[in-house]
């Protein structure tokens, strides 16, 4: 698995800008929904096209200053909303001429180094990761949840090799004080067997801390099934993801809706499943080496977009089935 981006960039750069805009089309006009507004760099560079209108969506409150900034500016064809994107369905948008929905998954710059996100194992204090409209915060994981459970979260959210000596050691730890960021880097980098050069020892825990304290697997999820419901025939989903996990879920995603596959192994050869998308993509895009140069960062992200072609505005999908592993790790939470 990739490790999480560790910026050394002052600002934020809005990735794959280009690419994105060249596949949204946003000069023949329509409705697009920014999933992860951000700073705004895709929002603004839509707006730029006349006939458009941008619904932005972010969880974090940060995001609204930015937002009220463009508001004024676009006040007719500029919407923000201050929610998470699994919520896409409660914003009602049947009656929108939905060209576009985006994601640009992760965080952006200006979060990961906001000292009070408690996001890298750099910043001093207590842990906190919360991202915006949570439940708990990642002090609360390492601080009660069980050396079994902390294990599966390291494994299966950050890929993390050490994970049971790791959780161990946590568990052992919080014997005597409360788990603390730099306790943790530090509990982290004495339960590391072999030292990675590249990359800090504790990038894949605190990655798989913050995908677990923010359910990045469910709000991926639940937001792409709500975005292909939303778009219009003729429109597109585009996603950026940072991190292989990110990247399988929509790549199995996209590969379901959009390739001839029986619906059921005994029905008859000819009974196929209606393709509701499709991909032009042999392989996800990725950044060129003038934007990796000028935002390092970038390196690791994946575009992946698929075009829908059929009027269907509900359809069946495996997906929560196929992640259930996932989901289930994510639902350890419900005790905290
Ligand atoms: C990488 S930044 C997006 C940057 C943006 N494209 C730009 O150009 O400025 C990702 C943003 O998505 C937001 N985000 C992440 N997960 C989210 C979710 N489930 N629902 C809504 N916003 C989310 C983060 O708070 C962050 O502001």
């Amino acid at each position: 698995m990739k490790a999480t981006i560790i910026p050394n960039v002052r600002k934020h750069y809005p990735v794959l800008l280009n690419e994105i805009i060249s596949i949204i089309t946003p000069r023949y006009g329509g409705t697009f929904i920014d999933c992860t507004f951000g700073q705004g760099g895709y929002s603004k560079k839509i707006l730029e096209y006349p006939k458009t209108k941008v619904i932005a969506l972010d969880r974090d409150t940060d995001s609204s200053k930015k937002a009220n900034e463009i508001s004024k500016k676009f006040q007719d064809r500029f919407l923000f909303k201050n929610i998470k994107f699994s919520q896409l369905d409660n914003l009602k948008l049947q009656n929108e001429n939905v060209k576009g929905v985006i994601f640009d998954l992760g965080y952006s710059y200006t979060q990961i180094k906001d000292p009070k996100k408690g996001l890298s194992f750099e910043t001093v204090g207590e842990l906190n990761m919360k991202m915006g409209i949570n439940d708990f915060s990642a002090k609360e994981v390492v601080n009660n949840l069980e050396e079994k459970e902390l294990s599966q979260i390291f494994k299966y959210f950050g890929d993390e090799k050490d994970s049971n000596r790791i959780a161990h050691n946590i568990v052992e730890d919080r014997k005597n004080r409360e788990i603390t960021t730099e306790e943790l880097a530090r509990i982290i980098e004495s339960s590391k067997r072999k030292k990675n050069l590249k990359t800090h020892s504790a990038t894949k825990v605190f990655q798989a801390l913050r995908i677990f304290v923010n359910k990045e697997i469910s709000e991926l999820i639940n937001g792409l099934i709500n975005a292909a419901k939303i778009v219009k025939k003729d429109g597109v989903i585009a996603v950026v993801t940072f991190h292989s996990l990110e990247d399988k879920i929509v790549k199995y995603f996209f590969k379901s809706l959009s390739e001839n596959k029986s619906v059921s192994r005994y029905m008859p050869k000819d009974e196929e499943k209606i393709n509701i998308f499709k991909s032009l993509q042999k392989k996800p895009t990725i950044p060129s080496e003038k934007e990796i140069k000028e935002n390092p960062p970038s390196r690791s992200a994946k575009l992946r977009y698929v075009i829908k072609k059929e009027d269907f505005y509900d359809f069946d999908t495996d997906i929560l089935e196929k992640f259930d592993y996932l989901i289930k790790i994510e639902n350890l939470s419900d005790k905290l």
